[in-house]
């Protein structure tokens, strides 16, 4: 599954933004605008905008550039914008929760690429709430409609609110929600990593890139040596989730971008990381490489860092640069897990 950050491309941003380029809707002073980056062509909005992103790194690129951004929106506005992604699921909670916000008489805006199936949600949404109005340029479907004045959820978003709330996740008593890594099932590279466990773990761990929290549950289950396990994710939703699924005291929740290095705490006896490998739709190594500088970073000196990865990833290269001994521990099913001890005196 494909990471739910993938950048949208800039021709959605320009289908969403064209009935007020074309002077056909107004947008007010203060609007939010859902999943939203930075894009050249949210410039001359950006002071009305408030924008909600939930991931790290976009978060962050956001207000590096100037944009007011929040992970979660609350309140109330006169109007709203959403750009679809490919998951139905995650559409419909977005424009269910985006009702919610939108004051008596609100307008919103919703805009996805054809690729993306931007019609079929456009198709749910007249059906459920009925359109004002919709356009079609850019390769993508852009499409509005305003709340009434009364302030009672119509039951069809109720249940589009429902079906994206954290779920089970098969038999492992954890649970997740649609739109998060592997939500609906234990992805089989962390399954492979979770095997090769060593005997005893102990003192403190982190794990990066911690969705949900699998791998954490089980490493605080398996190891009561464990004195204290850091958690490190980019997507708030994913960690939410793992705030639910991993009730340990010795837990510590962090939204953070790994990418851009771990705070500055004790070095770690161990670290665990499953890492993401796309960013803007595409395989990026880089990404990878970069979460084991990270790791290899705050490990201390002996200390030991088990890593899973695509079997076509090209990390062992990176692994050897940084770390005394690297071990390859197995290759199945399409991953590879290292087991590399790190060589540096901190
Ligand atoms: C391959 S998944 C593994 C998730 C989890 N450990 C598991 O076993 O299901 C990688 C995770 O890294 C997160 N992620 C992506 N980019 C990140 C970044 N720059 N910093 C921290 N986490 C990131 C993703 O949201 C995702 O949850």
């Amino acid at each position: 599954m494909l990471h739910p950050a993938v950048m949208t491309d800039t021709f959605q941003i320009k289908a969403l933004l064209l009935p007020f380029d074309k002077g056909e809707l107004e947008l007010p002073d203060q609007a939010f605008l859902m999943r939203a980056e930075p894009a050249e062509p949210l410039i001359e909005w950006r002071s009305r905008l408030i924008c909600e992103q939930s991931f790290k790194p976009l978060y962050d690129r956001l207000l590096a550039e100037g944009y007011r951004a929040v992970p979660r929106l609350e309140g109330r506005y006169g109007a709203g914008l959403i750009l679809l992604t490919k998951h139905k699921a995650e559409n419909r909670a977005n424009i269910a929760r985006a009702w919610t916000l939108l004051a008596p008489g609100g307008l919103l805006v919703c805009s996805g690429a054809n690729a993306i199936g931007a019609a079929s949600v456009e198709k749910d949404v007249d059906r459920a709430l009925g359109l004002e109005g919709h356009l079609s340029k850019h390769q993508a479907r852009t499409f509005w409609l305003r709340r009434g004045q009364d302030d009672v959820l119509p039951g069809v978003l109720a249940e589009w609110l429902a079906a994206a709330e954290p779920k089970p996740v098969e038999e492992t008593g954890l649970i997740a929600r649609v739109g998060c890594f592997s939500s609906d099932h234990v992805d089989t590279g962390s399954r492979l990593l979770a095997e090769c466990f060593p005997e005893a773990m102990a003192g403190r761990v982190a794990d990066l890139g911690g969705g949900w929290g699998y791998l954490s549950a089980r490493l605080l289950q398996e190891f009561p040596a464990i004195t204290g396990l850091d958690i490190y994710e980019a997507e708030a939703l994913a960690l939410d989730d793992a705030r639910i699924n991993v009730r340990d005291g010795r837990a510590t929740f962090h939204w953070l971008d790994v990418a851009s290095g771990l705070p500055d705490v004790a070095p770690y006896d161990w670290i665990v990381s499953n890492p993401p490998f796309h960013e803007a739709k595409k395989a990026d190594p880089a990404l990878g490489r970069a979460f084991i500088t990270s790791a290899w970073r705050s490990i201390r000196r002996r200390g030991k860092f088990l890593l899973v990865a695509n079997q076509h990833l090209p990390y062992e290269a990176e692994l050897r640069r940084r770390f005394r001994e690297v071990e390859l521990l197995t290759v199945r099913d399409g991953f590879k897990v290292y087991l590399s001890t790190n060589r540096h005196d901190r």
